[in-house]
């Protein structure tokens, strides 16, 4: 298994650029399900979850093209152009396992086909993660759900509009429903809806597909249903976990470094802690600049939803406060096990305690360099991130997790001078 060695100290600068956004290119590539032609997307980030998306569109039968731009045909005009039904409507085991967005093509499928059949995802590294909430929605809009063998099979002739009330504002759950009321027959009212950029994009393209939505990006979303939908083509918005990363990276190492592309709207809770923290960030044309100058201060954060905290950036944070001056205190509310990375980075000699949600950090003056690795894509960035300013060699094992969302990070880092390569077993 390939791992990552970072000789730590090295200041971060020059320009760093930002790979499109994993977490909306997973939904739109699931939405590619639904029009009666082939789509294109563009800026799709080469990620091992992107990988999987596709192998499990091929399986239902798409046909997925491309690199960086994906065609991707859906199964009613693979070939012969003739409509077909997709062989299998499933989404397997093997494959949720490994992605959870996987349960993203429930949605599409029963609006399209109806009939999907997905595998329950199961407990995973950050917590319990139900889908009850995708099922509840589907179930207002007249779909049939069964649960059998670990598998939910979910059926409807034609969804009917529904006024859905989700118990909390879940991002692949809203984006399920969106694409599951596109197409039903009336009009679907999804209240307490995820207010993310990403969701907020895959409403964006689902009109430009024909459907008539409004209120994406905002708690109440409105959707009329059409009967067809067009294929598309769309260039995918630039990552802002991948951009937050960038920016805790520069500022760690007290560089100065232009994270190309971050849409600073998209980053205001993250630039506001670390503002807070007393590193300098500009919005400049073409891109966020992160300098860390002097000392840092502690920082106190709670994960919210957004436009609060992203649980995303929470471990990244974590790494930050562990060399920031005096005491940080960071309240994780969205996921039961995320704090992964707080034993490996107190074997990197943080002074971290946690008591269930909050961890209490205490500034130490330097970290030391060891092998580390994580069971989660994020908290393994929070680790490569404390790498590049411990002192002596980092290394981080099961860099497999890293490259779930991060496209090719020790290349993009040693550009802007870290010390970083890649290890091949
Ligand atoms: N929840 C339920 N029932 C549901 C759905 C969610 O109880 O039916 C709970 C979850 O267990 C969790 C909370 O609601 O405690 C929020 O979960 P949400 O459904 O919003 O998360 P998700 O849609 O599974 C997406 C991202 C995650 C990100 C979270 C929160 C994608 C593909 N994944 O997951 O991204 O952490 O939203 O912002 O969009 C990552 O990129 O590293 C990642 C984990």
């Amino acid at each position: 298994m390939d791992k990552i060695v970072i000789e730590g100290g090295a200041r971060l600068h020059g320009e760093i650029p930002v790979s499109g956004a994993k977490n909306a290119a997973l939904p739109l590539l699931a939405a590619a399900l639904l029009p009666g032609g082939a789509s294109v997307l563009e800026n799709v980030p080469q990620l091992q979850d992107v990988s999987t998306m596709a192998r499990l569109l091929r399986r239902l039968g798409c046909e997925v093209d491309g690199r960086r731009t994906l065609t991707i045909a859906p199964p009613a005009t693979s070939a012969t152009g003739a409509r077909k039904q997709p062989k299998l409507f499933e989404a397997p085991y093997e494959l949720v396992k490994t992605m959870r967005a996987g349960v993203l093509v429930l949605g599409p499928l029963v609006a399209r086909y109806g009939r999907a059949r997905v595998s329950l995802p199961g407990g995973c590294a950050i917590g319990a993660r139900p889908i009850d909430q995708h099922l509840k929605g589907l179930e207002a809009m007249g779909a049939r759900v069964k649960l059998e063998h670990g598998y939910v099979d979910v059926q409807a002739k034609r969804l009917r509009g529904a006024h859905i009330v989700l118990d909390m504002p879940t991002v692949t759950g809203t984006e399920n429903l969106l694409m599951a009321a596109v197409l039903a027959r009336g009009h679907t009212v999804i209240e307490n809806a995820a207010r993310e950029p990403e969701v907020e994009e895959l409403a964006l393209v689902l009109n430009k597909m024909g459907a008539r939505i409004t209120g994406g990006g905002t708690p109440i979303i409105q959707i009329t249903g059409v009967d067809d939908l067009d294929p598309v083509e769309h260039a995918i918005l630039p990552d802002r976990i991948e951009a937050g990363t960038f920016l805790v990276a520069g500022a760690i190492t007290r560089g100065d470094l232009l994270v190309r592309d971050a849409r600073p709207e998209h980053l205001d809770a993250v630039i506001a802690k670390l503002r807070g923290a007393g590193v300098s960030v500009t919005v400049e044309q073409g891109g966020v600049r992160v300098r860390g100058g002097g000392g840092m201060t502690g920082m106190d954060i709670t994960t919210q939803p957004y436009p609060g905290f992203p649980t995303d950036m929470q471990a990244q944070f974590m790494a930050l406060a562990a060399v920031a001056g005096g005491q940080s205190v960071i309240k994780e509310t969205i996921f039961e096990h995320r704090f992964m990375h707080v034993p490996e980075l107190v074997r990197m000699g943080a002074d971290i305690h946690t008591d269930g949600h909050v961890a209490v950090i205490r500034g130490v003056r330097k970290l030391s360099g060891a092998t580390v690795m994580a069971t989660d894509l994020r908290a393994s960035a929070s680790l490569v991130v404390a790498g590049l300013v411990a002192g002596g060699t980092t290394e981080v094992l099961r860099v497999y997790h890293l490259d779930r969302g991060y496209e090719r990070m020790e290349l993009k880092l040693r550009k802007a001078g870290a010390r970083i390569k890649r290890v091949k077993a």
